[in-house]
Protein backbone atom coordinates (compact mmCIF):
# COMPACT_ATOMS: atom_id res chain seq x y z
CA UNK A 1 0.00 0.00 0.00
CA UNK A 2 1.22 3.44 -0.67
CA UNK A 3 0.76 5.88 1.89
CA UNK A 4 -0.80 9.43 1.04
CA UNK A 5 2.28 12.01 1.17
CA UNK A 6 2.36 15.75 0.53
CA UNK A 7 5.30 17.97 -0.38
CA UNK A 8 5.67 20.94 2.03
CA UNK A 9 6.67 24.05 -0.31
CA UNK A 10 7.92 27.51 0.37
CA UNK A 11 7.58 30.54 -1.33
CA UNK A 12 10.95 30.85 -0.46
CA UNK A 13 13.72 29.71 2.35
CA UNK A 14 13.47 30.91 5.96
CA UNK A 15 9.53 30.90 5.96
CA UNK A 16 8.70 28.52 8.43
CA UNK A 17 8.48 25.12 6.28
CA UNK A 18 10.32 23.34 8.93
CA UNK A 19 8.14 24.96 11.39
CA UNK A 20 4.54 24.10 10.22
CA UNK A 21 5.96 20.45 8.72
CA UNK A 22 7.31 19.29 12.31
CA UNK A 23 3.77 20.59 13.74
CA UNK A 24 2.25 18.53 11.45
CA UNK A 25 3.87 15.39 12.13
CA UNK A 26 3.32 15.90 15.75
CA UNK A 27 -0.28 16.34 15.29
CA UNK A 28 -0.75 13.25 13.27
CA UNK A 29 1.71 11.30 15.30
CA UNK A 30 -0.38 12.00 17.70
CA UNK A 31 -3.38 10.42 15.74
CA UNK A 32 -1.94 7.40 16.06
CA UNK A 33 -0.70 7.70 12.37
CA UNK A 34 2.65 6.41 11.61
CA UNK A 35 4.39 9.33 9.58
CA UNK A 36 7.41 9.48 7.35
CA UNK A 37 9.29 12.48 6.42
CA UNK A 38 11.45 13.10 3.84
CA UNK A 39 13.88 15.89 2.64
CA UNK A 40 14.89 15.26 -0.62
CA UNK A 41 18.42 17.38 -0.50
CA UNK A 42 19.28 19.95 2.85
CA UNK A 43 22.03 22.30 1.67
CA UNK A 44 23.81 24.53 4.34
CA UNK A 45 25.12 21.29 6.17
CA UNK A 46 28.25 21.86 8.20
CA UNK A 47 27.92 18.46 9.67
CA UNK A 48 26.13 15.78 6.51
CA UNK A 49 25.64 13.74 10.05
CA UNK A 50 23.81 16.39 11.32
CA UNK A 51 20.95 18.22 8.93
CA UNK A 52 18.79 20.21 10.96
CA UNK A 53 15.92 19.60 9.15
CA UNK A 54 15.84 16.13 8.59
CA UNK A 55 16.36 15.52 12.28
CA UNK A 56 13.92 17.98 13.12
CA UNK A 57 11.59 16.25 11.27
CA UNK A 58 12.62 12.84 12.13
CA UNK A 59 11.71 13.88 15.38
CA UNK A 60 9.08 15.38 15.04
CA UNK A 61 7.47 12.30 13.17
CA UNK A 62 8.96 10.20 16.21
CA UNK A 63 10.41 8.03 13.31
CA UNK A 64 13.31 5.97 13.56
CA UNK A 65 14.46 5.90 9.70
CA UNK A 66 18.00 6.22 9.08
CA UNK A 67 19.64 9.63 7.57
CA UNK A 68 20.06 8.12 4.28
CA UNK A 69 16.32 7.14 3.78
CA UNK A 70 14.92 10.41 4.48
CA UNK A 71 17.47 13.16 3.64
CA UNK A 72 19.87 11.48 0.43
CA UNK A 73 21.80 14.35 -0.35
CA UNK A 74 23.02 16.36 2.60
CA UNK A 75 25.07 19.55 0.47
CA UNK A 76 27.94 21.63 2.34
CA UNK A 77 27.18 25.00 0.90
CA UNK A 78 24.01 27.45 1.43
CA UNK A 79 22.85 27.13 -2.08
CA UNK A 80 20.06 25.94 -3.92
CA UNK A 81 20.66 21.79 -4.33
CA UNK A 82 21.61 21.44 -7.45
CA UNK A 83 23.77 24.48 -7.15
CA UNK A 84 25.81 22.90 -4.13
CA UNK A 85 25.48 19.33 -5.59
CA UNK A 86 27.86 20.47 -8.40
CA UNK A 87 30.26 22.84 -6.65
CA UNK A 88 30.60 19.72 -4.73
CA UNK A 89 31.07 17.29 -7.15
CA UNK A 90 27.63 15.37 -6.61
CA UNK A 91 25.33 14.36 -8.57
CA UNK A 92 21.45 13.99 -7.11
CA UNK A 93 20.01 11.69 -8.79
CA UNK A 94 15.79 11.92 -9.48
CA UNK A 95 15.35 8.45 -9.74
CA UNK A 96 17.43 7.39 -6.53
CA UNK A 97 14.75 10.50 -4.61
CA UNK A 98 12.19 8.58 -6.58
CA UNK A 99 13.16 5.06 -5.07
CA UNK A 100 14.16 6.21 -1.91
CA UNK A 101 10.54 8.16 -1.49
CA UNK A 102 8.64 5.13 -2.69
CA UNK A 103 10.15 2.92 0.47
CA UNK A 104 8.69 5.53 2.76
CA UNK A 105 5.62 5.28 1.70
CA UNK A 106 5.23 1.99 2.08
CA UNK A 107 6.43 1.66 5.38
CA UNK A 108 4.64 4.87 6.89
CA UNK A 109 0.64 5.36 6.76
CA UNK A 110 1.74 9.19 5.35
CA UNK A 111 4.62 10.94 4.29
CA UNK A 112 5.32 14.59 4.58
CA UNK A 113 8.53 16.10 2.36
CA UNK A 114 9.97 19.57 2.77
CA UNK A 115 11.17 20.84 -0.06
CA UNK A 116 14.28 23.48 0.08
CA UNK A 117 13.50 27.26 -0.78
CA UNK A 118 10.98 27.72 -2.94
CA UNK A 119 8.98 25.79 -6.11
CA UNK A 120 11.05 26.80 -8.57
CA UNK A 121 14.72 25.94 -7.27
CA UNK A 122 16.97 24.16 -9.21
CA UNK A 123 16.91 20.49 -7.28
CA UNK A 124 18.77 18.56 -9.72
CA UNK A 125 20.69 19.05 -13.32
CA UNK A 126 17.81 20.55 -15.52
CA UNK A 127 15.23 19.70 -12.69
CA UNK A 128 13.47 22.37 -10.79
CA UNK A 129 11.72 21.37 -7.47
CA UNK A 130 8.16 21.62 -9.09
CA UNK A 131 9.48 19.47 -11.85
CA UNK A 132 10.23 16.67 -9.12
CA UNK A 133 6.45 17.26 -7.48
CA UNK A 134 4.31 17.01 -11.03
CA UNK A 135 6.33 14.01 -11.69
CA UNK A 136 5.56 11.98 -8.30
CA UNK A 137 2.27 13.56 -8.78
CA UNK A 138 2.57 14.74 -5.02
CA UNK A 139 -0.37 17.67 -3.70
CA UNK A 140 1.50 20.80 -1.92
CA UNK A 141 0.76 22.65 1.07
CA UNK A 142 2.05 25.73 0.29
CA UNK A 143 4.20 27.55 3.60
CA UNK A 144 4.34 31.41 3.03
CA UNK A 145 5.48 34.14 5.63
CA UNK A 146 3.06 36.42 7.18
CA UNK A 147 4.72 39.64 6.73
CA UNK A 148 5.44 41.70 4.04
CA UNK A 149 6.50 40.58 0.55
CA UNK A 150 4.21 37.66 1.09
CA UNK A 151 0.94 38.97 -1.12
CA UNK A 152 3.33 38.61 -4.07
CA UNK A 153 5.25 35.34 -3.07
CA UNK A 154 2.39 33.35 -2.52
CA UNK A 155 0.24 34.57 -5.39
CA UNK A 156 3.32 33.71 -7.50
CA UNK A 157 3.75 30.15 -5.86
CA UNK A 158 -0.06 29.18 -6.03
CA UNK A 159 -0.65 30.45 -9.57
CA UNK A 160 2.89 28.30 -10.41
CA UNK A 161 0.75 25.32 -9.49
CA UNK A 162 -2.03 26.23 -10.80
CA UNK A 163 -0.80 26.59 -14.40
CA UNK A 164 1.17 22.74 -13.49
CA UNK A 165 -1.72 21.06 -12.65
CA UNK A 166 -0.02 20.44 -9.36
CA UNK A 167 -3.01 20.20 -6.44
CA UNK A 168 -2.49 22.81 -3.69
CA UNK A 169 -4.00 21.27 -0.71
CA UNK A 170 -4.16 24.76 1.24
CA UNK A 171 -1.60 27.41 2.55
CA UNK A 172 -0.29 28.29 6.08
CA UNK A 173 1.34 31.84 6.87
CA UNK A 174 3.86 31.46 9.62
CA UNK A 175 4.82 33.72 12.01
CA UNK A 176 8.91 33.80 12.06
CA UNK A 177 8.63 36.34 14.24
CA UNK A 178 5.88 38.32 16.65
CA UNK A 179 3.84 40.43 14.59
CA UNK A 180 5.55 44.00 14.38
CA UNK A 181 3.90 45.45 11.33
CA UNK A 182 0.48 46.35 9.59
CA UNK A 183 1.06 43.67 6.50
CA UNK A 184 0.92 40.96 9.49
CA UNK A 185 -2.37 42.12 10.18
CA UNK A 186 -3.43 42.64 6.81
CA UNK A 187 -2.29 39.65 5.00
CA UNK A 188 -4.08 37.31 5.97
CA UNK A 189 -7.18 38.80 5.23
CA UNK A 190 -5.50 40.30 1.84
CA UNK A 191 -4.66 36.60 0.62
CA UNK A 192 -8.19 35.03 1.90
CA UNK A 193 -9.89 36.88 -0.86
CA UNK A 194 -7.62 34.79 -3.51
CA UNK A 195 -9.56 31.94 -3.92
CA UNK A 196 -6.44 29.97 -5.72
CA UNK A 197 -4.11 30.22 -2.59
CA UNK A 198 -6.69 28.52 -0.88
CA UNK A 199 -5.57 30.21 2.95
CA UNK A 200 -5.66 27.58 5.87
CA UNK A 201 -4.58 30.62 8.53
CA UNK A 202 -1.89 31.09 10.79
CA UNK A 203 0.79 29.42 12.34
CA UNK A 204 1.24 31.88 15.14
CA UNK A 205 4.17 32.89 16.38
CA UNK A 206 5.81 30.26 18.90
CA UNK A 207 2.58 28.19 18.48
CA UNK A 208 1.85 25.03 16.86
CA UNK A 209 -0.34 24.65 13.51
CA UNK A 210 -3.91 24.04 15.24
CA UNK A 211 -6.02 21.51 15.23
CA UNK A 212 -8.90 22.58 12.64
CA UNK A 213 -5.92 23.31 10.29
CA UNK A 214 -4.65 19.85 10.16
CA UNK A 215 -8.08 18.58 10.12
CA UNK A 216 -8.60 20.00 6.42
CA UNK A 217 -4.93 19.13 5.56
CA UNK A 218 -5.70 15.58 6.19
CA UNK A 219 -9.63 15.33 4.86
CA UNK A 220 -8.22 17.24 1.84
CA UNK A 221 -4.83 14.79 1.63
CA UNK A 222 -7.02 11.79 1.63
CA UNK A 223 -9.22 12.94 -1.42
CA UNK A 224 -6.61 14.78 -3.60
CA UNK A 225 -5.61 13.45 -6.64
CA UNK A 226 -2.33 11.22 -6.56
CA UNK A 227 -0.79 8.43 -7.76
N1 LIG B 1 5.23 30.08 13.55
C1 LIG B 1 6.50 30.21 13.97
N2 LIG B 1 6.75 30.46 15.27
C2 LIG B 1 8.02 30.61 15.75
N3 LIG B 1 9.12 30.51 14.97
C3 LIG B 1 8.92 30.25 13.65
C4 LIG B 1 7.62 30.10 13.08
N4 LIG B 1 7.76 29.87 11.76
C5 LIG B 1 9.07 29.89 11.51
N5 LIG B 1 9.77 30.10 12.64
C6 LIG B 1 11.24 30.23 12.77
O1 LIG B 1 11.72 30.93 11.64
C7 LIG B 1 12.93 30.33 11.17
C8 LIG B 1 12.71 29.84 9.73
O2 LIG B 1 11.71 28.82 9.76
P1 LIG B 1 11.95 27.38 9.10
O3 LIG B 1 13.31 26.86 9.43
O4 LIG B 1 10.78 26.55 9.46
O5 LIG B 1 11.92 27.83 7.57
P2 LIG B 1 12.12 26.91 6.28
O6 LIG B 1 11.20 27.43 5.26
O7 LIG B 1 12.02 25.49 6.66
O8 LIG B 1 13.64 27.26 5.87
P3 LIG B 1 14.61 26.42 4.87
O9 LIG B 1 14.39 27.01 3.51
O10 LIG B 1 15.97 26.74 5.42
O11 LIG B 1 14.27 24.98 4.97
C9 LIG B 1 13.28 29.22 12.14
O12 LIG B 1 14.16 29.72 13.13
C10 LIG B 1 11.92 28.86 12.75
O13 LIG B 1 12.03 28.31 14.02
MG1 LIG C 1 13.41 23.95 6.48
Amino acid sequence: MRAPALFVAGTDTGVGKTWVATSLCRALAARGLRVGVFKPAETGCADPDRPADALALLEAAGSAEPLDAVCPYRLAEPLAPAVAARRQGVRIEPELLAERFAVLRERHDVVLCEGAGGLLVPLAAGLLSADWVEAQGLPVLLVARVGLGTINHTLLSARCLGARGIALLGTILSAAAPPASVAEATNPEVLADYPEVRLLGVAAHGKEVPESIVDVVWARLATAAGP
